[in-house]
């Protein structure tokens, strides 16, 4: 077979991000790929063809995560390199989170095929269902149960925000897949992603080498007190929930502007009951996200936020109950593969600098199982999470080519024939 060096053909990595960008756009322009929603179904049935059309072997398991496999009787024996990322959306999303990662790991594969590479290994790409956490929790779900770290009967079995059931959901769209998740060892995993923070633009930097990534907890919080008349009752006799649930907002920002360290907190969705303008809240549910990189203080933010409830429900004459959504510990990733990230930067002459990942990943749930890191790219404005969330092309070709030859680094140290 012809062999020459490989690169990657960036015009069909952005004409397949840009196509998948436009899958499940509502009239409002607005981009929602919830986790095995009908837009979900659209996306994942347009990457399943491109999977198809560049030959791969197509798998799904039984939490739905889509697998494209690169593998022949040479390999097959053993344990696969598995690029991915995920293709489910926030609400309103951008068009690169997760789908670059995965649309890369593609690219990655039709590259090395197209060049004659015949890798010593299987090289996999995964999408991996439900990272965003939006419709069900815990994040990262797909990536969570491949792993093993929650059984697939229970994640089957969780209830979205809308009452929907996840299992009922993937059978609807027809991704309820019959492998076992796990079916694949891998022998390294590596994410592609963008930053979705400002430290790479902000310093100069084309790439980040991801060493680790931060501890997350979830928790819905629900607060009750007594409806009451807006007008009548007095400021003195009111046990008013929304008030309660603001108290916890300001609490949680004010403790972590006055820290020193990096913690983060967000309340990001509120509701009220009866949610009328002349009613006393007499119920507010919202959730709360901490995230640390360091356990020990992600463990006093979660301690101290529990104090403040108790003596909340005490001042305001509420009921206060706690749900924990998702807890996940800070992670480190694999300081051989981190270091080869930074090498192939460097023989690239690509400014790349070691860091750590603010955001939630697969990589951080593949990590238990397999040596894993993964490469950033720069988002401009820090902006993520957001439709005006984007990377200038030359960052993205950046990183889908340092990605390429770190799996061709890994796929010919293992013996790969080129
Ligand atoms: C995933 O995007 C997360 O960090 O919440
Ligand atoms: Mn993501
Ligand atoms: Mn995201």
């Amino acid at each position: 077979m012809n062999v020459r060096e490989p690169s990657i053909d960036m015009n069909r990595l952005f004409d397949r991000l840009r196509s998948l960008g436009a899958i499940g756009r509502g009239e409002d322009g607005k981009l929602v790929r919830l986790s095995a929603s009908d837009n979900d179904k659209a996306g994942r049935d347009c990457l399943v063809s491109w999977l198809n059309e560049a030959g791969l072997e197509v798998a799904v398991d039984r939490i739905g995560n889509v697998f494209g496999i690169w593998r022949d009787e040479s390999n097959e024996k053993e344990m696969p390199l598995l690029l991915g990322s995920h293709i489910d959306t926030v609400i309103d999303a951008g068009m690169y989170d997760g789908c670059f990662g995965v649309l890369s790991g593609l690219e990655v594969i039709e590259t090395l095929k197209a060049a004659g590479i015949r890798p010593q290994r299987p090289v996999v790409v995964a999408a991996f269902t439900n990272e965003e956490g939006v419709r069900y929790a815990p994040d990262m779900m797909g990536s969570l149960v491949f792993a093993g770290g929650m059984p697939v009967e229970e994640a089957l079995a969780v209830i979205g925000h809308d009452g929907s059931v996840l299992g009922d959901e993937l059978r609807r769209i027809g991704y309820a897949g019959t492998l076992d998740p796990g079916f694949l060892k891998p022998h390294a995993y590596l994410e592609l992603h963008i930053e979705q923070g400002p430290v790479l633009e902000r310093e100069g930097f084309t790439l980040g080498a991801v060493e680790n990534l931060q501890g997350i907890s979830w928790q819905r919080i629900t607060i009750d007190g007594i409806a009451n008349h807006a007008g009548t009752t007095p400021m003195s006799m009111r046990r008013d929930a929304g008030h309660a649930a603001a108290r916890v907002v300001t609490f949680l920002r004010d403790r972590a502007m006055a820290s020193n360290s990096p913690t983060v907190a967000t309340v990001g969705c509120m509701q009220f009951e009866p949610n009328a303008i002349n009613v006393i809240p007499s119920r507010a549910m919202f959730t709360v996200d901490l995230r640390d990189p360091n356990e020990q203080r992600l463990r006093a933010e979660e301690a101290a936020l529990a104090t403040f409830l108790e003596g909340l429900a005490k001042a305001e004459g509420v009921r206060v109950s706690v749900e924990r959504l998702a807890r996940f510990e800070p992670v480190i990733f694999d300081g051989d593969l981190v270091a080869h990230i930074e090498e192939a930067a460097s023989r690239r002459g690509l400014a790349c600098r070691r860091m750590t990942s603010g955001a939630g990943h697969d990589a951080q749930m593949i990590a238990r199982i397999s040596p894993a890191a993964m490469i950033f790219v720069p988002s401009v404005g820090g902006i993520s999470h957001n439709p005006a969330e984007f990377t200038p092309e030359a960052d993205l070709v950046a990183g889908a080519t340092v990605l390429l030859d770190v799996v061709m680094d890994l796929v010919r140290s293992s013996g790969a024939q080129a």
